[in-house]
C-alpha cells in the first residue's frame, strides 16, 4: 500500500502564524504538526510515502523529513501549486500510487487511541473499494458527514451539510483501491471550486463499496486546523505524554517498534538530539526496547 500525506494549502485561516511557516510544521506541544500523519500511515505498515505541500512550504518539509531512509522509510515529495481540493492530492500522486491500493492522510490530523494500529492494519487487510474512518463530533456543519442505517452501513456522504443528518464526521484519513485515479480523474470542481474527498467517496458507495470503521470513544481524532483545536492537540498530547512517560506519534520509537529501524539506529538518532528531551526519550527507548 502507498502512503500520501497531503500537506498543503494555503494556512490562511492560521494568519499571521503561517504567513512564513507552513501549517503542517507548527508545534503540537514537542513536534511538528506532520510528524501526527505520518505517524498513522507507519502504523498501518505504509513505508512508501508521497508528502505532497505547498511550493514555499516543501523546502522546510524535506528538510525536516529527508528522503526518510533515517526511519526505515522511503519519501519523496510534490508541490501542490494551488490548494485545487484534497482529491487533487490523488491526481499528483498517480505515478506514485502505480495502480496500488493507498492511504490518503491530512497533514492536519492527529490521531490516538489505544488499539489503533491494530484497527489501522485490520482495515488495511479488509479494504475493498474505500474505508473512511467516522468519529462523532459536536459541530458536525464543519465536516464531511456519513449517514449509517441501523446496522451501521454507509447510506449517504455530505461535506459540511447545513444540516447534518448525524453526527458522524469522515476523518481525514482514507483507504482506497487501486481504482482511486481514475475515479480521482472523472471529478468535476464543486461550487467552491475544488476536486472534492468527498465526491471520490461517493463514487465508492455508489458502487456499494464504501465501508465505514466507527472510531469509538476510546479514541482522539483532532483536525488540528485552527488556533484552538491546535492548542487542543498540544495541550492533550502534553496531559498524554506527561501522565503516561510515553510519547504520541514519536516517529522514531514507531520506526523501532515496527522493525523499520534496529536499536542501535534509534540510539543515533537520539544522541544526535541529545540537549532535548525528545532526543533522551529515543536513547532511552533504545535501550528499553531494542
Ligand atoms: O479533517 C477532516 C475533514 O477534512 C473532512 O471531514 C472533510 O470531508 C474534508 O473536506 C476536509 O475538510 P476541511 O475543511 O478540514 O478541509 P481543508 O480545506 O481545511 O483541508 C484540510 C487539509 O488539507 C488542510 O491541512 C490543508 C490541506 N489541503 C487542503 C486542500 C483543499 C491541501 O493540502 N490542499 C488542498 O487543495
Amino acid at each position: 500500500m502507498k502512503g500520501i500525506v497531503l500537506a498543503g494549502g494555503s494556512g490562511t485561516r492560521m494568519y499571521p502564524l503561517t504567513l512564513a511557516t507552513s501549517k503542517q510544521l507548527l508545534a503540537v506541544y514537542d513536534k511538528p504538526l506532520v510528524y501526527y500523519p505520518l505517524s498513522v500511515l507507519m502504523l498501518a505498515g505504509v513505508r512508501d510515502i508521497l508528502v505532497i505541500s505547498a511550493p514555499d512550504s516543501l523546502p522546510a518539509l524535506r528538510a525536516l523529513l529527508r528522503d526518510g531512509s533515517q526511519l526505515g522509510l522511503n519519501l519523496s515529495f510534490a508541490v501542490q501549486k494551488e490548494p485545487r481540493g484534497i482529491a487533487e492530492a490523488l491526481l499528483i500522486g498517480e505515478k506514485h500510487i502505480n495502480d496500488e491500493p493507498s492511504a490518503l492522510i491530512l497533514g492536519d490530523n492527529v490521531f490516538h487511541g489505544a488499539g489503533f494500529p491494530d484497527l489501522l492494519r485490520s482495515s488495511r487487510q479488509e479494504l475493498d473499494g474505500c474505508t473512511l474512518f467516522g468519529y462523532p463530533v459536536s459541530d458536525p456543519e464543519r465536516f464531511g458527514i456519513g449517514e449509517t442505517d441501523a446496522e451501521g452501513n454507509l447510506v449517504s456522504l455530505e461535506e459540511k451539510p447545513l444540516r447534518p443528518r448525524s453526527n458522524n464526521a469522515i476523518s481525514g484519513l482514507y483507504f482506497y483501491d487501486s481504482d482511486v485515479v481514475e475515479i480521482a480523474k472523472d471529478l468535476t470542481p464543486s461550487l467552491r471550486g475544488e476536486l472534492e474527498i468527498t465526491d471520490v467517496n461517493r463514487v465508492y458507495l455508489k458502487q456499494g463499496r464504501a465501508s465505514l470503521v466507527r472510531l469509538g470513544r476510546g479514541y482522539t481524532w483532532l483536525d488540528a486546523g485552527t488556533h484552538d483545536t491546535l492548542l487542543a492537540a498540544s495541550q492533550y498530547v502534553q496531559v498524554i505524554q506527561h501522565r503516561q512517560g510515553v510519547r504520541v506519534a514519536c516517529l522514531e520509537e514507531i520506526a523501532l517498534r515496527m522493525g523499520y529501524i534496529d536499536a542501535e539506529h534509534c540510539y543515533r538518532l537520539g544522541t544526535g538530539m541529545e540537549n532535548s528531551e525528545y532526543g533522551k526519550y529515543l536513547m532511552e527507548m533504545a535501550q528499553t526496547v531494542g
